[in-house]
């Protein structure tokens, strides 16, 4: 049976978490859907891991669109939520045209990185059938903004906002909310202050469901990772499908994320 946003909605009513990892090619869609994970994020970090980058910047619509192909034909059933890239939804006629491309290739739900002024985006997007996310707190579109990639919502004031922002993107219409790098506590608050589902990435174990990079959670990234990543492969004997799966167990479990991965 396949995963939609109704389930989701469905898990947050009912206080159970979700999973959700990130994949750009069939094999490892297939691989994913089949462990159980609830959703493929075929997220716009391709631009570092696939292509090599070191930001999302470069990607475009074309990139998202030919991924979300590949890991359409893989996928075993889970929800497919695909990244609109850098700009991609900087006015209404870009985002239609993006969701447009991105739904046609198989996904079920976009994902705009933004805060509460993408409410109008999100309520036309909702009248023409297309589910969003909107990616809050550390939105890496935004590095040169932001002037790095730093923990947004530490003052209480930014965190205030944030909040305020939640609440007008599920009156508006959202199907859901990602927050990236938001202190714990205010992780918390701001899942319990909405009642659709909000999906963690170095936020707190209190989120509806939680994401992470394939590359990630399998040990193989280049470089340096950051403090909410979890390698699941050094406990799964070089068993992908295991490591997969007890990245699943654990978000379910809610043994993931620890006080250690979150800020
Ligand atoms: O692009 C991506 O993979 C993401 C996740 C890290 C949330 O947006
Ligand atoms: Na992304």
């Amino acid at each position: 049976m396949s995963v939609t946003v109704r389930t989701l909605q469905q898990c947050k009513n009912e206080g159970r978490k979700f999973s959700v990892l990130t994949a750009y090619d069939a094999t490892f869609a297939h691989q994913i859907s089949s462990a159980g994970v609830d959703a493929i994020l075929v997220g716009d970090s391709l631009g570092m891991v696939v292509q090599g980058h070191d930001s999302t910047l470069p990607v475009t619509v074309d990139d998202i669109v030919y991924h979300t192909a590949c890991v359409a034909r893989g996928n075993q059933g889970a929800l497919i939520i695909a990244d609109v890239p850098f700009l991609a939804a900087a006015t209404l006629d870009r985002a239609l045209d993006c969701s447009l491309k991105l739904m046609q290739a198989g996904a079920n739900v976009v994902k705009i990185e933004g805060a509460g002024w993408l409410a109008d985006t999100v309520q036309v997007l909702k009248r023409n059938g297309v589910p969003t996310c909107v990616h809050m707190g550390l939105t890496p579109q935004s590095v040169n903004a932001f002037g790095g990639y730093r923990v947004q919502g530490r003052e209480q004031s930014q965190a205030d906002q944030m909040i305020a922002d939640a609440q007008a993107l599920e009156a508006a219409g959202a199907d859901m909310l990602l927050l990236e790098c938001v202190p714990r506590e205010v992780s918390k608050q701001l899942t319990a202050a909405v009642g659709i589902p909000v999906i963690g990435i170095g936020a707190a174990p209190e989120c509806d469901g939680q994401v992470l990079v394939i590359q990630d959670v399998l040990g193989i990234t280049a470089g340096k990772t950051a403090r909410f990543v979890k390698n699941f492969m050094a406990a799964a004997n070089g068993d992908i499908a295991a490591a997969i799966k007890a990245y699943d167990s654990a978000v379910k479990d809610g043994s993931f994320p620890a006080a250690e991965h979150c800020f």
